[in-house]
């Protein structure tokens, strides 16, 4: 698998605000407290953990696991770098919250049950399974022609995992998380170039200067959208 390597860099996912609003959204949905022991399978650089970890001075250091460790990775955490199944088959640790962000597309149609079931089996009494995947009715990212199409292909996987998330919670309930993103069209289409964003990796140079140009035509120099994704929210 190609790594993800520009996700968060220096876009709005890494800004200070975004990872503030993410944090307080954990707050006020959840339950959290100092004796909450949190895993967060495909952590990344691990920032909402780390800003969690400052707020709460958790007793037990929050766990981030993903399997390419990035450079830029938070140092108040415990990391491993292992597969998200991997880590679970191993651990003994019973999680009062598992969040899974924008990682669960990563795992194989294969494995996305047994995820499931030992990310189920990891819960503590209350425990809860948080899983974000990017919203994709009315989505206001802004695109290009053939990022278009790559990001209905994978909302159509998307869909298809979602089907497999409700069949296997049964119960569950969703909640949206909603980030109003104000940039400029430039610092956008660098992130384009940088292939933030997962349909945008097969891409060739020739698509993203192609997409580029159309971006320039088709959006104002500012740009202000809705990122915003849906968190299914399983109850042991
Ligand atoms: C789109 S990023 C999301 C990062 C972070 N959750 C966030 O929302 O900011 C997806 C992450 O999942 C990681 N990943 C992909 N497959 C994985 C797997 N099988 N086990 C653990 N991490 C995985 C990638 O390396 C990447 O860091």
């Amino acid at each position: 698998m190609k790594h993800l390597r520009n996700w968060e860099n220096n876009t709005w996912l890494s800004s200070k605000k975004y990872i503030y609003k993410f944090s307080k959204f954990l707050t006020l949905n959840f339950n959290i407290n100092k004796k909450s022991k949190i895993l967060d399978i495909g952590c990344g650089r691990a920032n909402i953990i780390s800003h969690l970890n400052k707020k709460y001075k958790f007793i037990k250091k929050p766990i981030g696991v993903d399997i390419y460790k990035n450079n830029k990775l938070k140092k108040n955490i415990i990391f491993r770098k292992m597969n998200g199944v991997t880590f679970l088959k191993k651990s003994k640790t019973k999680f009062d919250f598992i969040i899974i962000k924008q990682t669960i597309h990563f795992f194989k149609s294969k494995h996305l049950y047994i995820l499931l079931n030992l990310a189920k089996r990891s819960l503590s009494k209350e425990g809860k399974i948080l899983i974000f995947l990017l919203e994709n009715k009315n989505s206001e990212i802004p695109v290009f022609n053939k990022m278009r199409k790559k990001l209905e292909h994978s909302f159509k996987i998307d869909n298809k995992i979602i089907k497999k998330i409700k069949s296997n919670f049964k119960k569950y309930h969703l909640i949206k998380f909603t980030f109003n993103v104000h940039i400029s069209r430039n610092q956008y289409i660098k992130m384009i170039k940088k292939k933030y964003i997962s349909c945008l990796m097969k891409l060739s140079k020739k698509d993203i200067d192609q997409g580029v140009t159309e971006i320039k035509i088709k959006y104002q120099k500012d740009l202000r959208f809705k990122d915003i994704l849906n968190c299914f929210v399983y109850k042991s």
